[in-house]
């Protein structure tokens, strides 16, 4: 087991053992969607997490997956999600095969994506994949024998930021049972909104939906949380809803997903969440955005203690820390 300084004093910690575990539960699995968790699985994730952040904060890295190495294969753009997974995986003391530009790599020779991850899982021992395409992680999931994890599928999921989602409001707000939630702005082209709001689905929660109506949350996703007795409400303006929210969840117009660049224009713009907005939201409650931000919630927010969304990229870190651990059996 490795050791956890605890006060000057020497701790075993519970969940990170030396040596691979192959029957841990997440050993060699894949990542790709979040309906595969069940609560009792994000208790666990959840619990890892909270001692990555223990031990970054104690040590700031350690060698857990020593030898170890990651393939970032990124087809589209990213900032957060690419480098926190390089810095999950270095601070525990992998390495890296960084794949940001796919055009300077065989892709562009016109190599499929089966093909390009049978040549990855060669050199790599786990491989983050972002696609254009809703499905893709699936797709290379069936091809690769070592784990994908889907670090974003076109409008389809974003997993693993659903999960640092969910682990934020568990650490700022000690908890998700009894809450409010409120998801602003491009809820049908953003992905990471159909990934939280499938996961807070699992908790008893309400959920509230804001956004002009061509950019409404999609059919099927209100109808499968629905099924789950999940209370879920639409509106287009803030206003009614802001009062009694505890979480509440902007996020970009996606420009790069809509086809028309008039629909695009007829959206932009439509919420800006600035200090007078939150005159009327509670005291306790808090402020997400997947990030980047593109003018939906003005600088002038973020000194106020309820602006969660930097924090929210640090404690990305750290789930990204514990799922690496449990796909390669440490954890
Ligand atoms: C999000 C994404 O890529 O879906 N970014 C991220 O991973 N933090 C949100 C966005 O691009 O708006």
């Amino acid at each position: 087991m490795p050791l956890t300084k605890t006060n000057g004093t020497i701790t075993p910690s519970p969940h990170l053992p030396f040596g691979d575990q192959q029957t841990a539960p997440w050993y060699g699995k894949d990542i790709l969607s979040v309906s595969q968790f069940s609560r009792s699985d994000l208790t666990y994730i959840f619990e890892v997490a909270h001692e990555m952040r223990e031990m970054v904060a104690r040590i700031g890295a350690f060698d857990l997956l020593k030898g170890k190495i990651l393939a970032n294969l990124f087809y589209e753009p990213s900032t957060r999600t690419s480098s926190s997974f390089t810095a999950a995986m270095e601070r525990l003391g992998g390495s890296v095969i960084p794949i940001n530009e796919v055009r300077y790599s065989s892709v562009s020779k016109g190599e499929s994506l089966p093909d390009t991850v049978r040549t990855l899982e060669c050199y790599a021992d786990v491989i983050v994949l972002r696609h254009p395409e809703v499905g893709a992680s699936a797709l290379a999931a069936k091809y690769a024998r070592k784990p994908i994890i889907n670090a974003g599928d076109g409008i389809g999921e974003h997993p693993t930021q659903a999960l640092l989602d969910l682990f934020t409001i568990f650490e700022e707000l000690g908890t998700v049972d009894g809450l409010t939630v409120t998801m602003l702005g491009d809820l049908k082209y953003g992905r990471t909104v159909h990934s939280l709001a499938r996961l807070l689905s699992l908790y008893d929660v309400k959920i509230n939906y804001v956004a002009p109506p061509i950019v409404a949350m999609p059919r099927e996703i209100i109808a499968e949380i629905d099924r789950k007795g999940i209370p879920q409400a639409e509106f287009t303006t803030l206003d009614r809803p802001l009062p009694e929210t505890d979480v509440l969840y902007v996020t970009r117009i996606q420009k790069e997903r809509f086809s028309d660049p008039d629909e695009y224009e007829s959206v932009k713009g439509s919420y800006v969440i600035t200090p007078a907005t939150l005159q009327a939201a509670k005291q306790d409650m808090i402020v997400m955005h997947p990030l980047p931000r593109v003018g939906e919630i003005s600088m002038d927010v973020d000194d106020d203690p309820r602006a969660a969304y930097f924090r929210q990229m640090e404690y990305g870190l750290f789930v990204r820390m514990a799922l690496l651990a449990m796909v390669l059996g440490k954890a």
